[in-house]
């Protein structure tokens, strides 16, 4: 049995989802959401992300790929790659009782992760940075956008954003001879 793998993301209207190893915006709505999304799960990230936030988050557990093997922060699992980290995240998910395994970064892991994601959980944050680092918009003929709600910039957001829910298609098993 396997848990869902789940992209997790925020993305500007022009594909960017950071900058020098930073996030660029001040979003207090979407870090509520990323809360929701991944508190008592087992998160997969690359380790720039994980050195980018700087410590484990608190309510989650936190694996993070790298190719280091002398980068052992205390308080997370690593792995030396993508297939051993979702295998890792997959092995917690179950001993959790967690419903998905999220991926959340950044756009190396992202990429990689993308054959292999069911859902995703993007925000598209309206504005357009400069930045370094991007998503795709996911493609339609493999993805189907499941659920949309927009919000307009709360006290604490900076700018306004939307809520998009993606889920993988069936996967085409081929033409069936009968
Ligand atoms: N907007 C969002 O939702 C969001 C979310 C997360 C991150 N971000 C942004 O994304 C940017 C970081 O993304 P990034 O693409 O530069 O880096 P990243 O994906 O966070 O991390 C890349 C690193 O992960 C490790 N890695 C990746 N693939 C691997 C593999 N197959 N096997 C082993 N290790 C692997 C390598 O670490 P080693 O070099 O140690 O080997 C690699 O250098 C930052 O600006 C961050 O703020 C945005």
């Amino acid at each position: 049995m396997s848990v869902p793998l789940s992209i997790i993301v925020a993305v500007a209207d022009n594909g960017v989802i950071g900058r020098d190893n930073q996030l660029i915006w001040r979003l207090r709505s979407d870090l509520q959401r990323f809360k929701s999304l991944t508190l008592g799960r087992p998160m997969v990230m690359g380790r720039k992300t994980y050195q980018s936030i700087g410590k484990p988050l608190p309510g989650r557990e936190t694996i993070v790929v790298t190719r280091d093997p002398a980068f052992r922060p205390e308080g997370v699992l690593t792995a030396a790659n993508l297939d051993a980290a979702i295998a890792l995240a997959q092995e917690r998910a179950l001993a959790l009782g967690a419903d998905s395994v999220p991926v959340v970064g950044g756009g190396d892991v992202y990429r990689q992760a993308m054959p292999a994601t069911d859902l995703i959980r993007l925000t598209r944050v309206h504005c357009a940075p400069e930045g370094d680092t991007w998503f795709p918009d996911p493609d339609p003929v493999l993805f189907a956008e499941t659920g949309r709600e927009s919000h307009p910039a709360g006290p604490h957001d900076e700018f306004s954003f939307t809520f998009i829910d993606y889920s993988r298609r069936p996967r085409d098993e081929g033409p069936r001879w009968s």
